[in-house]
């Protein structure tokens, strides 16, 4: 497949956003074969980037809340496993949850060579399908930009519920008022109001996301502006 025709099989595979809350069809959606699924995680299809992003991001968790060999590790919103893959040569185990199967799908078939890796299909939002007390660190890429404000802090709570006492967690977004993020939010207000996409990306503030964690109860929260025009709010479960 080309690349204008997974664009264009891409943009055809988007809904609607009174769908938004819809994420299991609407992801669902996006992921009906490799390429699209590839577009809509990160934008291209190009194996070598993806690689080269996620070692990015790595780096970035290694920074802020540390990672280690021993670490039992959960990805909310996991997508292809464009993280995951490489992130599990570094830890004990690595848990991928997504509530798209269809995105699970491709990362099941990217993971096939890492036996320390599992695959969980989320129900609805919310991390119901793990117990309390599981991991050491949790974190969350590249999803909140899709998600209401209520189900962004739903995974905070629900991080602070999985995570170990000592455990440490990682959100990340956008911030409205930078350069990109300004790009991004005027690129949205351009569509017709009833053709905004489902899963167009909305912005967070640092207080937003510094509130989330605070009031999940996390404490050392930080939040920090990155160099790839992100904003992280990182926390650690007390204990
Ligand atoms: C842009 S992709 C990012 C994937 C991955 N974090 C990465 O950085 O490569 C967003 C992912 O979030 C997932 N997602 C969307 N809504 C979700 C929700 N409510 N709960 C869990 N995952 C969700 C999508 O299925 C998709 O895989």
């Amino acid at each position: 497949m080309t690349s204008s025709d997974a664009n264009q099989r891409w943009s055809e595979s988007t809904s609607t956003l009174g769908d938004r809350s819809e994420y299991k069809k609407v992801w669902n959606l996006q992921s009906q074969d490799p390429d699209v699924a590839s577009l809509a995680v990160a934008g291209h299809m190009d194996e070598a980037k993806l690689e080269l992003t996620a070692q990015s991001f790595i780096g970035t968790l290694r920074e802020t809340v540390g990672l280690g060999p021993n670490d039992v590790v959960l990805e909310i919103g996991c997508g292809i496993a464009r993280v995951g893959k490489p992130l599990s040569k570094e830890c004990l185990h690595w848990f991928g949850a997504d509530i798209s199967g269809g995105m699970l799908a491709h990362a099941a078939a990217r993971l096939s060579e890492r036996p320390n890796t599992t695959l969980v299909e989320l129900a609805t939002v919310g991390l119901q399908e793990f117990p309390r007390d599981a991991f050491d660190l949790v974190y969350c890429t590249i999803v909140f930009m899709h998600l209401f404000e209520w189900d962004r802090y739903r995974y905070v709570e629900e991080a602070f519920r999985v995570l170990r006492p000592g455990g440490r967690c990682y959100f990340d977004n956008f911030p409205l008022d930078s350069e990109h993020g300004w790009k991004v939010f005027t690129e949205g207000a351009r569509y017709p109001v009833d053709r905004r996409p489902a899963h167009i990306s909305m912005a967070s503030t640092r207080e937003e996301l510094g509130a989330y964690l605070r009031k999940a109860g996390f404490e050392d929260v930080r939040v920090r502006d990155l160099p790839n025009q992100l904003i992280a709010a990182t926390g650690r479960k007390p204990g």
